[in-house]
């Protein structure tokens, strides 16, 4: 299902607002107002041990604009194929590609309904560039890669940046995800870009493991990975840019003021290139 420029109220499926959703719960730990009690009860049993799992989730949400205005600004790259969006809030994808290179081009994917009925707000392209919003699940690639917005809005001959910013940790092992990244990766043109970040039970074994257990009670998959299984998953075979996977907090911050502990952020980042064949050859 995607979206451009108007929202059939007929397509949006149904909301349940008995359950927890990701989406929703993000948006509570940054402080928006789009979540119900189902969602904040679940946020908090998470809270109750990672009590900076709000300063994590603001500093994942700043690592993403870090991102995207180097992917504009120093790489030259304006598509962008947003998946695992979250719900509308600042710096939105587009608004940060866009207020550097107006006919930046984003299409923004996720699975949670409540997205599809706020995607309007994500739909205020420049009228140089264009953004469109499809109803899709990760852990289907080839719907993604096959669906009319994205084929319409992103020129695939040209660089694309792929933002899994804060979504593979809701795709555990069960569900294949190093071959969900070869089907996307493999489908983007050489030249392209990868922007992920993942969260950790590497520098704090209570607090995120705690927030992981509780989203899996609720019924929604989570996994933390270390950084050298995020890196296997995200960026096998890709070129890392400096400064390689770090900290969210850590990847090219701006400023030189205090930043959180380790513990505090337990959120990895990274970027990497996708070579070209005559990178991979020599
Ligand atoms: C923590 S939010 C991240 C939002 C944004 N990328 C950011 O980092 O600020 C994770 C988002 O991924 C979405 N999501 C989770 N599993 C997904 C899946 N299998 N397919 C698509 N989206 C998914 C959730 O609905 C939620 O909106």
């Amino acid at each position: 299902m995607s979206v451009e420029g108007s929202i059939p109220e007929a397509t949006v499926p149904e909301i349940d607002t008995s359950k927890p959703h990701p989406a929703r719960m993000y948006d509570y730990y940054l402080g928006g107002k789009n979540h119900f009690a189902a969602d904040r009860a679940t946020a908090e049993l998470g809270l109750a041990t990672w009590r900076a799992g709000r300063v994590a989730a603001r500093e994942n949400r700043a690592f993403l604009g870090r991102a995207v205005r180097f992917l504009v600004a120093e790489a030259g790259v304006t598509q962008f194929l947003d998946v695992g969006t979250g719900l509308p809030t600042t710096n939105n994808v587009h608004e940060v590609a866009q207020a550097i290179e107006p006919s930046s081009r984003v299409v923004y994917a996720d699975n949670d309904p409540l997205v599809l009925a706020h995607a309007r707000a994500l739909l205020t392209s420049s009228p140089e560039g264009r953004t469109a919003y499809i109803h899709a699940d990760l852990r289907d690639p080839q719907s993604i890669l096959s669906n009319p917005s994205v084929r319409e809005v992103l020129d695939f001959s040209q660089p694309i940046a792929l933002m899994l910013v804060a979504v593979l940790h809701f795709v555990p092992d069960e569900f294949e995800p190093t071959q969900i990244m070869a089907t996307l990766i493999d489908a983007l043109p050489p030249g392209s870009y990868l922007v992920a970040s993942h969260i950790t039970g590497e520098h704090d074994p209570v607090g995120p493991a705690t927030g992981a257990r509780a989203y899996r009670a609720a019924g929604l998959p989570a996994q933390l990975r270390d950084s050298d299984q995020f890196a296997e998953l995200a960026f096998s075979g890709l070129e890392l840019v400096p400064p390689g996977v770090t900290l969210v907090s850590e990847w090219r911050p701006h400023g030189s003021g205090p930043r959180p502990t380790p513990a505090e952020v337990s959120w990895y980042g990274g970027v990497a290139r996708i070579p070209t064949l005559r990178d991979a050859h020599g």
